[in-house]
C-alpha cells in the first residue's frame, strides 16, 4: 500500500516492536527513491531513508569496556586535552519542530580540526607501545614515555603508514610527531592540496595514489607489506582489527563527553555520520553503554558514497562502486569497516543518505550561527532537517514535539579555502 508522499508501508508484527526498543512506535517505512522532501524549511532535496529491521537485536561485541577506559585514560592525560563544547541549537529545534537539538562541536580538538585526533593518534601510541615489548625495550611504555622521547632511540626507526582523505592522516601524523616515529600518509587524487599540506605540517612524508579513498587504502597496506611499516587504519577488514579497535575506542571519548555534558531526560534521538562507519560505531557503542534503552541511532552519508545504507539494504557488508564524488570528503568511503559494520547492523536503527547541496545549506546556517563546521561535520545537521521537513520520514523517525536530538559536528574549517569559497566567508568568524 502507498502511504503518503510516496513511501512504502512494509508489514511489521506488534511483537517487533516490544522487543526492540531502538525503533518508534509507528510504521516501518521503506523509501522508494529518489526521495523528494514535499514540504521543507530546509530546501527539499531528495533523500534516502533505510529502516533497519534488525535494530536492537543482540550481536557481537566490538568495542569492550576495558579498552576504553585505557583509551580514555590515556587521551585525557594528553597535553592540551580539553572537552569540546557541547552547543545547543534552538532556532534548528525550532525549524524541526522538536524540543532540543545540541551539537557536539569538534572544531577545537586538540588543534586538529576534527574528532579524528582522538583515533588515530591513540593508535600510534598503541602500536609504538605493542612494539617497544615486542622487541625488549619497554613492557609497558604509554603515551606520557613516549611524548617524553624516554625510547626515542627505538621509535625512531619505526615508521607508520595509511591512507586518508584528509582528517585521519592529520591524526596520525601529529601522533607520529607527538610519540617520536616516522610517518607517511597516502592521499588519493581528490585530497585538496591544502589537506595533504596540513599533514605534511607534522613532519610526514605524504604520498598521492591514483583512485578514489578505497584504493588509498589499498596502496598503504601493501607498500607497508614490503617496507616492513606499521598501518594505523581507521577501517577494519578481515584479519586486521587489533588496530581500528583502538581507533574507534579514541572516537568514543568524544561520545562519552557528549553523554556526561547532556543535562536534563536523555537524547530521544542520535544522529551521526558515517564513512566508513567507525565513528558512527563508536557512538553507538557508547550510546548503548550510557542509556537504556539507547536513543534511536541514525546514520547519514552523502549520498554518493552511502556505502552503510547499501550494506543495510543488502543485509551485508557491501561495497559500492564509482569515484564517490562527494564534497564530504571524510565521508567519501565505498567500502565499510567490518568492525563498525558488525556494530552498526544491529546498533543503528536508520541509514540515511543525504546530499551535498544540504550539506552545504547546514554549513551556511551553522555559520549563521557562530559555529564553523566543515562539509563532512554537517552530514548528521542534514539528515535531522530533511526528516524533520518529510511527514512520512518524520513519522517513520519518530520525530515530534517531545524529542531531543543530539548531533556532532565531527570537524570544523578543515579546509580552510574551500570553507570560505563554500560558506562565503572565513573560518574566523567562530
Ligand atoms: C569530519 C569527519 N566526520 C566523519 C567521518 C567519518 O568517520 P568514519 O570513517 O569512521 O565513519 C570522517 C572520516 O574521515 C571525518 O573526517
Amino acid at each position: 500500500m502507498a502511504a503518503a508522499g510516496g513511501l512504502q508501508r512494509i508489514k511489521v508484527f506488534g511483537s517487533f516492536f516490544k522487543k526492540n526498543p531502538f525503533l518508534p512506535s509507528c510504521p516501518i517505512l521503506r523509501p522508494r527513491r529518489p526521495r523528494i522532501s514535499m514540504r521543507a524549511m530546509s530546501k527539499p532535496y531528495p533523500f534516502r531513508l533505510f529502516a533497519n529491521l534488525n535494530a536492537g537485536t543482540p550481536g557481537t561485541v566490538v568495542l569492550p569496556e576495558s579498552g576504553f577506559r585505557r583509551a580514555r585514560a590515556e587521551i585525557t592525560s594528553w597535553p592540551g586535552y580539553a572537552e569540546t563544547p557541547l552547543r545547543d541549537l534552538p532556532a534548528v529545534a525550532a525549524e524541526a519542530g522538536v524540543a532540543t537539538v545540541r551539537l557536539k562541536d569538534e572544531a577545537g580538538r586538540f588543534g586538529l580540526g576534527s574528532f579524528k585526533a582522538l583515533g588515530g593518534a591513540y593508535a600510534v601510541a598503541q602500536v609504538l607501545g605493542a612494539e617497544l615489548a615486542r622487541r625488549g625495550v619497554a613492557a609497558n611504555a604509554g603515551s606520557a614515555a613516549l611524548v617524553a622521547g624516554t625510547h626515542a632511540a627505538a621509535t625512531r626507526g619505526i615508521t607508520v603508514t595509511c591512507a586518508t582523505d584528509g582528517n585521519h592522516g592529520r591524526s596520525v601524523a601529529w601522533g607520529a610527531q607527538r610519540f617520536g616515529c616516522a610517518c607517511v600518509i597516502f592521499v588519493h587524487a581528490t585530497v585538496s592540496q591544502g589537506r595533504a599540506d596540513a599533514i605534511a605540517a607534522y613532519g610526514a612524508e605524504v604520498r598521492r595514489v591514483p583512485g578514489n579513498y578505497d584504493d588509498a587504502v589499498r596502496e598503504a597496506a601493501k607498500v607497508a607489506a614490503a617496507e616492513g611499516w606499521f598501518v594505523i587504519s581507521d577501517t577494519s577488514w578481515e584479519g586486521y582489527t587489533t588496530v581500528p579497535v583502538d581507533v574507534m575506542q579514541g572516537y568514543r571519548v568524544m561520545a562519552e563527553e557528549a553523554a556526561r555534558q547532556w543535562a536534563g531526560p536523555p537524547p530521544t534521538h542520535v544522529v551521526i555520520q558515517g564513512g566508513v562507519g567507525g565513528v558512527a560505531a563508536a557512538v553507538s557503542v557508547q550510546m548503548r553503554a550510557t542509556w537504556a534503552p539507547p536513543p534511536l541511532l541514525v546514520v547519514a552519508e552523502p549520498d554518493r558514497a552511502a556505502c552503510l545504507l547499501a550494506s543495510a539494504e543488502a543485509g551485508a557488508p557491501t561495497a559500492i562502486a564509482g569515484d564517490l564524488d562527494t564534497l564530504m570528503a571524510g565521508l567519501a568511503c565505498g567500502e565499510p569497516s567490518l568492525l563498525a559494520w558488525q556494530e552498526l547492523a544491529r546498533g543503528a536503527a536508520f541509514f540515511m543518505a543525504v546530499p551535498d547541496e544540504a550539506a552545504v545549506d547546514c554549513m551556511r546556517l551553522l555559520a549563521g550561527q557562530g559555529i564553523v563546521a566543515g562539509e563532512s561535520g554537517v552530514a548528521g545537521l542534514a539528515a535531522l532537517r530533511l526528516a524533520a521537513a518529510d511527514p512520512a520520514a518524520r513519522a517513520a523517525l519518530g520525530l515530534g514535539p517531545d524529542s531531543r536530538v543530539l548531533l556532532f559536528s565531527t570537524e570544523g574549517a578543515t579546509d580552510p579555502e574551500l570553507y570560505q569559497r563554500l560558506v562565503g566567508q572565513g573560518a574566523e568568524h567562530g
